[in-house]
């Protein structure tokens, strides 16, 4: 039985990690793409930082991963209207985009890259 004080039990979401590709086939600069249930996700290796971000500008839906990336700041440009998302927080770096685009933890297990979503 609970005690009258104690804290409320809550669960916590469990993450599931999705496999992405070999570490090699995912050098400095290269961008690949995985989908998680309706999710559509770019995988960015920034200068030997990989970073996980939606694949879907959240101004009007633009296809981030067909962008520029800037490596120096980790950045893509939007190819629709040009906003530019920082990989590592998903925030706009410029209008027109004021919203954020979901990020995701990236692991390397066992040689694959593999992204964390719930
Ligand atoms: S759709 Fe990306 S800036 Fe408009």
């Amino acid at each position: 039985m609970q005690a009258a004080d104690s804290p409320p039990r809550t669960l916590n979401a469990v993450a599931e990690t999705i496999d992405v590709c070999a570490l090699d086939e995912l050098p400095p600069g290269a961008i690949r793409r995985v989908e998680w249930e309706d999710v559509e996700i770019m995988v960015v290796n920034c200068g030997d930082e990989l970073l996980a971000m939606e694949d879907r500008c959240s101004h009007d839906n633009g296809d981030l991963a067909e962008g520029e990336l800037d490596p120096s700041r980790c950045a893509i440009e939007c190819p629709r209207h040009g906003s530019r998302f920082d990989l590592r927080s998903g925030r706009p770096l410029n209008l027109p985009a004021y919203a954020p685009v979901e990020t995701f933890p990236v692991s390397v297990e066992d040689g694959r890259v593999r992204v964390a979503v719930e």
